[in-house]
This record gives C-alpha cells, sequence and structure tokens, in this order.
C-alpha cells in the first residue's frame, strides 16, 4: 500500500465516525478498558481518515472512542490520513486489528468477503495484499456459509474455525447444527469433528442418499432431471464447475421434430441462459455441435441445400452472458473418403471442378465464463486433477481423432466416452459437477463419475429414461414380485402372528453384538441423516 500524508491533533470526538468497513463487529464490555484509559491515559493515537469537512473515519481504535464517550472525553489525539481511499482504509484498520489479534475468524472471513466483493480485489490482488492465496482466502470466506449458530459459536471462540471448515462439509443444515452442537457438547476436537463428519457422509452415501452437492437429485436417476433445461431451478448459480454438451443440430433427428428453424435457435438459446448462470465464474462451457450441413433455408423449403455455420449464433449468445471463445478443436471422427451420399460421393457422373467434400469432423467449442476461476480448498485434489506435461501435449494440438460410439446405444446421437473423458479431465476438477444440459442418453454423466466427478444433467425426452438408466446402472425398482418375495412376505405374516415372548428373552434378541466400527456410536446414532 502507498504511503498516505499523515498528520497528529486534537480532535473533536462528535466529528469522529465508525468506518463502514471496520472489520470489528462488537465492541464487547469496555468496563477493563475504561479502567486502563482512566489508570494511563490514551497510550497512542486513534486512526482516523478525513471523509469530509469536520468528519472521519475511525480507522482503528473504535473501542477506545467508545470508552471515552462513555468517560465524557470530548477531544481525543488522532493521527489523520489526509488522502486515503475506502479500499485503504479498510485495509489498514484490518491490518491493526489483526497485528493486536482482535478480530475473530468470522470478522476476518466478513472482511476478507468485502475486500472481495464490494471493493473488487481479484484473489491475486488479496494475495499480494497479505491475505494469502486464493484457496486460503476462500476457504476462510467459506466459514460464512455456515448457519448463523455456528458461525457464532466460531466468532466467540467455542468452535474454531477448523471445526467450521469440517463441518461445511456436510450439505444438510440440520445436520450441520446437529453435529456441531455434539462437538461443543463433547468437546471434540477438530480432529474428532472430521470423523464424525466423514462417518456420516459415508452413512448417506451407502443409504444411497449420494453426499453430492444439495443440487443433485436424489431421485429415480441420481442426477438426472427428466424436464426442459429452460428451467434449471435445481441448480445454484455458480454451482457447477464445467458445461460439456452436444445440443440437437437441427438436422431433423426424432427428438427435434416438428421444430422450425426459428423454435430450435430459442430453445438453445433458452437452455444456454440458464446453463451460463450455473457455471462457476472462469468456468468452461464446451458445446460439440456442427454447422447445419443440408440447410434449406430458415422456413426449409428451399430447393437447394447450403452449409448454415452455428458458431456466430453461440458466440452471440454466450457473449450477452459474458463469455468469450477461447478456443475450437477439430474432433475427426474418421478419414474415409467412403460415403453413401450420391451428392457428395465421387461417381462416374461427377464433373470436373464440381467435388464436395465428405464431412468428418465436428467442432467443440470452448467458451470460458469471465471472472475468476475459484480453486478447491484442498491441494491434493488441485495436485491430483492438474494434466501432467505428457498428457497436455497429447490433448493440445487442436485436431483430436477419435472412434464414434457405436451403434445401437438407444439414442441416435451419442458422442463417444473418449471425448467427455478429455473435456473432462481437461476443464473440471475432482469433486466439482459437471452438467450436460442435453443429456441424451447420459454419456457426461456416466464419463463425470468415472472420473470422480459429480454428474447432472438435463433430457426432457422421456424415451431415453431407459437408456439413461442402463448406462449409469441404475436398476429399476419396481419389478413384478417373485414367487420367493410371496413366501418371504407370508412367512413375516406368520411371525408376526406368533404369541409374544417373555420381555428378557426379546431383549436378548435384540441386541447387538456387531463390533463397533466409529468410537462415538451413541452420538452416530443421533447423527444419523433424517
Ligand atoms: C445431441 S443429443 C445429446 C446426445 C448426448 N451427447 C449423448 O452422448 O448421448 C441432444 C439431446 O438433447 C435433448 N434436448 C433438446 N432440447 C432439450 C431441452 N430444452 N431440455 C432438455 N433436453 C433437451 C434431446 O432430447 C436430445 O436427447
Amino acid at each position: 500500500m502507498k504511503e498516505n500524508t499523515q498528520k497528529l491533533e486534537m480532535i473533536a470526538i462528535e466529528t469522529l465516525i465508525k468506518d463502514p468497513n471496520h472489520p470489528r463487529q462488537k465492541s464487547g464490555n469496555l468496563d477493563s478498558l475504561i479502567k486502563s484509559l482512566r489508570h494511563d491515559g490514551l497510550m497512542t493515537p486513534i486512526s482516523v481518515a478525513k471523509v469530509g469537512d469536520d468528519k472521519y473515519h475511525v480507522v482503528d481504535g473504535w473501542r477506545r472512542i467508545e470508552a471515552l464517550k462513555e468517560m465524557g472525553m470530548k477531544k481525543v489525539s488522532c493521527l489523520i490520513y489526509e488522502d486515503l481511499k475506502e479500499a485503504d482504509s479498510a485495509h489498514k484498520s484490518f491490518i491493526l486489528n489483526i497485528e493486536r489479534n482482535q478480530l475473530n475468524e468470522i470478522e476476518i472471513a466478513l472482511h476478507i468477503k468485502k475486500m472481495r466483493d464490494d471493493v473488487g480485489y481479484t484473489y491475486q490482488e488479496l494475495d499480494i495484499l497479505g491475505y494469502g492465496s486464493s484457496a486460503k482466502v476462500s476457504k476462510q470466506i467459506s466459514l460464512l456459509d455456515l448457519p448463523a449458530k455456528i458461525q457464532n459459536q466460531i466468532a466467540s471462540g467455542i468452535l474454531t474455525k477448523a471445526h467450521g471448515y469440517e463441518l461445511n462439509k456436510l450439505k444438510d443444515e440440520k445436520q450441520i447444527l446437529k453435529t456441531g452442537k455434539f462437538a461443543v457438547a463433547n468437546d471434540w476436537s477438530a480432529k474428532k469433528t472430521k470423523v464424525a463428519v466423514e462417518c456420516i457422509k459415508r452413512k448417506a452415501r451407502n443409504a444411497g442418499k449420494d453426499s453430492a452437492p444439495k443440487s443433485i437429485p436424489d431421485d429415480e436417476v441420481p442426477g438426472v432431471y427428466f424436464k426442459d433445461a429452460k428451467d434449471m431451478s435445481e441448480l445454484d448459480d455458480g454451482s457447477v464447475g464445467l458445461i460439456f454438451t452436444s445440443p440437437p443440430y437441427h438436422v431433423g433427428m426424432k427428438y427435434e421434430a416438428g421444430y422450425t428453424y426459428a423454435e430450435h435457435l430459442e430453445n438453445i438459446e433458452g437452455v444456454l441462459e440458464k446453463s451460463a448462470k450455473a457455471l462457476v465464474p472462469g468456468g468452461i462451457f464446451a458445446i460439440n455441435v456442427a454447422n447445419i450441413t443440408n440447410f434449406k433455408g430458415k422456413n426449409g423449403t428451399d430447393k437447394t441445400t447450403r452449409i448454415q455455420p452455428m458458431l456466430h449464433f453461440y458466440n452471440t449468445v454466450l457473449q450477452k452472458h459474458g463469455f468469450h471463445l477461447q478456443d475450437e478443436l477439430i474432433w475427426v471422427k474418421d478419414f474415409s473418403s467412403f460415403t453413401q451420399d450420391d451428392s457428395v460421393n465421387y461417381t462416374d457422373k461427377t464433373a470436373h471442378a464440381e467435388y464436395r467434400i465428405v464431412n468428418r469432423h465436428e467442432p467443440i467449442y470452448i467458451f470460458k465464463k469471465k471472472g475468476e476461476r475459484p480453486v478447491p480448498e484442498d491441494g491434493n485434489i488441485v495436485l491430483q486433477s492438474r494434466l501432467t506435461r505428457t498428457e497436455w501435449e497429447a490433448l493440445a494440438p487442436s485436431v483430436w481423432k477419435i472412434n464414434p460410439a457405436g451403434r445401437n446405444q438407444g439414442h441416435p446421437n451419442v458422442f463417444p466416452e473418449e471425448l467427455a473423458r478429455r473435456i473432462i479431465k481437461m476443464y473440471s476438477y475432482i469433486g466439482e459437477t459437471v452438467l450436460d444440459p442435453f443429456l441424451g442418453s447420459g454419456t457426461t454423466i456416466k464419463v463425470a463419475r468415472e472420473l470422480g466427478r459429480e454428474g447432472v444433467g438435463y433430457e426432457r425426452d422421456l424415451n431415453y429414461k431407459a437408456t439413461i438408466m442402463e448406462k449409469l446402472g441404475v436398476v429399476e425398482e419396481v419389478k413384478p414380485e417373485s414367487v420367493k418375495e410371496y413366501a418371504d412376505k407370508q412367512l413375516a405374516e406368520l411371525e408376526a402372528n406368533q404369541p409374544a415372548k417373555p420381555e428378557a428373552e426379546a431383549a436378548e434378541d435384540e441386541k447387538d453384538y456387531s463390533v463397533p466400527v466409529f468410537g462415538y456410536e451413541s452420538a452416530e446414532k443421533e447423527l444419523e441423516p433424517a
């Protein structure tokens, strides 16, 4: 921070105002401070910034001002910063308070958030100013996502910020509060809290409830919404790490039957808009979409066909939502020149200089959203997600030769898993949510899960539900009752109608002799997901 002009002066207390960016939230009890001021006087001047004629913001020392007011003082010795900007004043105030160890972890988080969101500092600038790396800063700010009660407990020192980080791994507010309550009641260390949190998450996973982000549905097919993607109210803004998709191309597929060109564009535009909101700042929206090669005009009635280029449309729509085209890849599906299309093929009738090109590629557009991409807090995740130089060298050239997906996949336009694999590895971190708003057969979700990401997608055509379920390994729940099930039911009914056992015998039957796997059995029972 640059040096500012300073001078020392006695200033009337009534002209001093608390800096709205002052990181300290509460002044607390002033009794002992008043005693010390009475005994020793004001040892160091109050730091203030001049903000108008006879108007000063207190950069540091607001608590002392409150104490002096209570003591009936009218003037106080101040160190005046003449031309301190708002951001510099907030930062100076923070540093002075930090130096005296006077801020709690929530006040620190609030201050850093303010510097990022209101003042507009980037993560890099915050790092230079001494707030720490982007991972550290994001982690500190994440404390503000905790329920208010837990934040208060951290602010007052009942729980530490390390407890807060562990509790934050639970997605459900009730579970966070319950676990926090146990941590306080049993004086759990952050490490013990971590074990408890892991246990709860494991149990939720085993119960098939998925510990995925709260936006992931745990309906029939976890992660898949069978609805129009123009409504993505299930996904929080900025909750998706990467979008990879292949929209309808408007080439007469079954799932686009009856759509005019204008309706096609309207559909795509609506979905792009919602997807754009769901993506993290700085995130990648990768789109595999070809030009319309046999375009017969907007009404589909022209006699001759031509190519309708589509990049301009996607670029225009996404630019409106703060994206720019960062890169373009060419996916080569096959190198053969054989084609069954006679208008393109080489035949005896093909005239010289009238040759046509055999289409063997599709583009993949890599759009980038504006903003700074958040980096996972866990350094191991960052390391594990990163491509090695050799991997990068294999993927960096803009032409990718990948064989198309085989036929009979239960959907007419399945893209190859390898395509999804490359995009997901390049542009998402392990554990992040990968979204496909035009899911089709579910390829993106399948590959995302294989790569340790959360997969989520939208498909409005229920004809593909069975294909998606099969691809994602979801077994249909409702099955006709088998003979064995029928017999089991009969036996259970017979047992239920037996005369009651004496209480002691029944209690012995109920006893659990299995070996406990976790040290806080009673707490664990309480903490079980509802
Ligand atoms: C080209 S296919 C995607 C194929 C997919 N990449 C795969 O590997 O199986 C496009 C899909 O988007 C679906 N779709 C089109 N408009 C949609 C919308 N508004 N909301 C949800 N799905 C939509 C279509 O039904 C179709 O299944």
